[in-house]
């Protein structure tokens, strides 16, 4: 007996009658729903359920109950003035007409690969497709569905528009988690969450006990923890069969997934979008009158690795391209155009523009257009504050009343997200400033015009994802092609590319996948915490491998730093470094920052160092900015410098003079506010490793202890290491694999004699000779103690490898008594 709704009766009675024939074994009773009827699950992710005290048969009686309730508030909200008109809307996406092709392909085989358009419909309709009809033929309340999306800001949003339309509040049937923050009830069904949740939750439930369906969406992007899940997925269905397992995306090599999943069925979505006009940078500067002033500063426009990247391309050089720019100027009728070429050319790179130019073009677009959204394409969130900032003091961007000026990137409030689904008022033009996420996680509706930089940076720090800052590189032709997409969903639309045609000639067609192009460390780390075996053969199995070289140089390297010993298993410091989702060396530099109580300025060190520059050096005050950053470098530490700068900068941000502090020492507020964030998002992660203590007077007690601080640097830092070898004038810089190496002119260690022995540096970049940025001088006994590993197993190895350079050491007492105070240390780390 259960009661339900009036109305609803007579088809649940339907339901009834057909399934009480199919009913599970066990069931003889329909009992008032008065034990809330649901079934213990778990409520976190990483919990276990609870163990059940019902029996068997109860358990099933109280599944069956939840499933009928489910499908009767499924139809009451269906039934309901509201449900409908969402149906409606929903009916009217292209997915929804795919809805029997997709499900019943989900029904025969265990995986699924379906394309289509961004915006038809598929992150938010098919996961609920398959939670209705789970429903609908009673069996919801056994179901248990994960999305996952590639950022936390798409789960999140995905999550709240599903639950809205299913007349739920987020919570009930659809939830979401990412790292720190989730809402999910225990009747929650459907799941989004981040790709690196769903690893982690594969830390502790190797089989995902439990799930019925995975959905892992936008995998064309191929980022380095979707292409990983794969391969954990791939081991996984053959021991879960009844594990039904759907790849979605935008634009996709659906034939590479097909072949690497046994020739997978494909599915695609038709949709349909009005044609867009396309503007190169030579039609924008000539239709909107645009002149090209130098800016202040050069930089490197990644055309080298443009053409690296795709080889096929017709290759240009870089005074072609410049050309390509003069002739564009010239036709636009600049007479007086006579800037360095070099400058010009950074006018349209977008790493440190075009804020005038797109500034331009916003207003022109305001002031010439039909209406219509504007869609901006800027490289990260600190571009698009800064952008924000500038177009805020604008008459006419500025103004409320004619322009809805919003922000669209990985770390944005969810408030903030909202609006951008909103239509702005007539006569109201909305202006958004976006991230690459908007080419295909997000789709705002009433866009028109879209501005694209060219250029675009992950910058997400989601959990278990190892690469916390990319720089802004060049996007693939397939990513130019979205971007143009998104002006043509309502109407015929326009696209502005900021760059020259020649260079989108010149793009790669896909994006290079990231397991191919970024360093392997932090996957290695993973495959070993989830207990995969060989790294290598792990590795081998991927739907496109990384070269062997590559897998090899990474474990070598976490060898060398202690994070796997001779055998490739974890040590101690291995296994923290996997609860720290960065690059292992910064997660080396907080465990020890932490062990030996000086947190805070390792903190801003490494989120200083995973931001962009905070030092300025504008090309035309180059002097009084490098004065500037003197007050700051007396130790012979860009590391401590930057501590420095940060310190001055929170004192003054105390007495809200953040912004002049920032303008008269030369560094850039944004970095600062940034370093900021991260530090907070830093700390957290590493309370949760249990390593802190949350005290800050305990955790500083060694703060300002400058020997110590350059240990901890160095500990992080090793192997990157040079020795200063002094000449007649200055001196020179070696390292053992590279022979003589040089510094940046911004580093604080490129100007006087350094009175130390041997620098750490952070980064070789190799540009015609190789260059080192960011480095700490450190003395002998400092790189003798803290040089490699606190691990008893490599000691030997260690000594070794340091005899290399410092041979006079290896005199045996000198070794010796040197071996024992590492010991003394090692213990007291372990004691910790
Ligand atoms: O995943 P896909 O790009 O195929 O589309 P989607 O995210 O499922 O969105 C389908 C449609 O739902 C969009 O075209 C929007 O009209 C609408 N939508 C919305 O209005 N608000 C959201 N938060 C998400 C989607
Ligand atoms: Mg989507």
């Amino acid at each position: 007996e259960v009661i339900l709704p009036p109305g609803i009766q007579r088809r649940v009675d339907y339901y009834l009658r057909e399934y009480v024939s199919q009913k599970p074994r066990g069931i003889d009773v329909f009992s008032r729903s008065s034990s809330n009827g649901s079934i213990a699950t778990d409520e976190g992710l990483f919990e276990q359920p609870e163990p059940l005290s019902h029996s068997k048969a109860a358990m099933e009686k109280i599944i069956w109950q939840r499933s009928l309730q489910m499908r009767t508030e499924q139809l009451t909200w269906q039934e309901s003035q509201k449900g409908q008109k969402i149906l409606e809307f929903r009916k009217s996406l292209p997915a929804y007409k795919e809805k029997d092709a997709i499900l019943s392909s989900i029904a025969n085989n265990q995986v699924v690969i379906i394309s289509g358009e961004t915006g038809c419909g598929k992150t938010t309709q098919i996961p609920q497709f398959i939670l209705e009809s789970e429903i609908e033929s009673i069996r919801g309340s056994m179901c248990s569905i994960i999305c996952t999306q590639p950022r936390r800001i798409s789960a999140i949003s995905v999550s709240e528009r599903v639950a809205a339309e299913r007349g739920e509040l987020l919570g009930e049937t659809v939830g979401y988690k990412v790292r720190l923050e989730g809402v999910k009830g225990r009747d929650t069904h459907l799941l989004f969450c981040t790709t690196g949740i769903l690893l982690r939750r594969l830390l502790v439930d190797k089989n995902l006990k439990g799930v019925t369906h995975v959905i892992i969406d936008e995998v064309h992007e191929r980022g380095m923890n979707e292409d990983f899940l794969l391969i954990v997925l791939k081991d996984l269905l053959p021991r879960r069969p009844e594990l039904r397992l759907i790849l979605m995306s935008a634009t996709l090599d659906a034939e590479l997934f097909s072949s690497y999943f046994g020739r997978a069925p494909m599915l695609h979505i038709p949709g349909f979008t009005y044609p867009v006009r396309t503007h190169f940078l030579e039609n924008v500067l000539e239709m909107t009158g645009y002149r090209l002033t130098p800016y202040n500063q050069v930089d490197d426009y990644g055309l080298e690795k443009l053409w690296k990247m795709n080889k096929q391309a017709p290759r240009k050089r870089k005074s072609q391209i410049v050309s390509a720019v003069e002739d564009a100027l010239r036709a636009a009728d600049f007479k007086d155009y006579s800037a360095q070429t070099q400058e010009s050319l950074s006018c349209w790179n977008p790493d440190c523009i075009g804020f005038n130019l797109v500034e331009y073009l916003l207003n022109y677009i305001c002031q010439n257009e039909r209406p219509g959204a504007v869609l901006v394409f800027m490289t990260g969130w600190d571009d698009i504050s800064a952008l924000k900032e500038k177009l805020q003091g604008h008459p006419i961007m500025g103004d409320t009343n004619q322009v809805l000026l919003l922000t669209c990137h990985g770390s944005m409030a969810s408030s903030e997200q909202r609006l951008i689904f909103d239509k702005a008022e007539d006569g109201v033009r909305k202006i958004v400033l976006a991230t690459n996420i908007a080419e295909t996680s997000i789709t705002i509706d009433d866009v028109v015009f879209v501005i694209d930089c060219g250029k675009a940076k992950e910058t997400s720090y989601d959990a278990l994802n190892n690469t916390p800052c990319l720089l802004p590189s060049w996007i693939s032709k397939v990513s130019a092609k979205q971007r143009r997409g998104r002006a043509g969903r309502v109407q015929p639309g326009e696209c502005y590319h900021l760059y020259p045609r020649c260079v989108y000639d010149a793009f790669a067609d896909y994006q290079l996948p990231e397991i191919l192009r970024t360093p392997l460390q932090s996957l290695c780390l993973q495959i070993k915490s989830l207990k995969l075996g060989s790294i290598s053969e792990f590795l081998s199995r991927a739907l496109q491998s990384p070269e062997l070289l590559a897998v090899q140089n990474a474990i070598e390297y976490l060898k060398v730093i202690g994070a796997l010993d001779e055998n490739e298993n974890l040590t101690v410091l291995g296994r923290y470094l996997t609860m720290l989702p960065m690059e292992p060396k910064f997660g080396k530099m907080l465990v020890l920052g932490a062990i030996f109580y000086c947190l805070d300025p390792i903190l801003t060190i490494v989120s200083g160092l995973s931001v962009r520059d905070p030092f300025l050096s504008p090309l035309e005050k180059k002097d009084l900015a490098e004065a500037a950053k003197a007050q700051f470098s007396h130790d012979y530490s860009d590391h401590l410098a930057l501590v420095r700068a940060y310190e001055g900068w929170k004192d003054a941000e105390r007495d809200l003079a953040g912004y002049e502090y920032c303008s008269k020492n030369f560094l850039s507020a944004q970095s600062m506010k940034a370093i900021d964030s991260l530090r907070k998002e830093f700390y957290l992660l590493l309370k949760d490793t249990g390593l802190v203590d949350s005290n800050p007077t305990t955790y500083n007690t060694w703060s300002y202890d400058e020997h110590l601080l350059r240990a901890v640097i160095c500990y992080g830092l090793y192997p990157g290491i040079c020795s200063v070898v002094p000449n007649e004038k200055s001196f020179a810089l070696k390292t053992m694999e590279d022979g003589q190496v040089l510094l940046y002119s911004n580093s604080v260690n490129a100007r006087d004699k350094i009175p130390y022995p041997w620098l750490v540096f952070n980064e070789k970049i190799k540009v015609n000779s190789i260059f080192l940025r960011d480095s700490t001088a450190v003395c002998d006994s400092v790189l003798l103690l803290f040089g490699g590993s606190f691990s008893k197993v490599d000691m030997g190895g260690h000594i070794k490898m340091l005899g290399g350079y410092l041979e006079f050491f290896m005199s045996p007492g000198v070794a010796e008594m040197y071996q024992s105070l590492r010991r003394e240390l090692e213990e007291l780390i372990q004691m910790k």
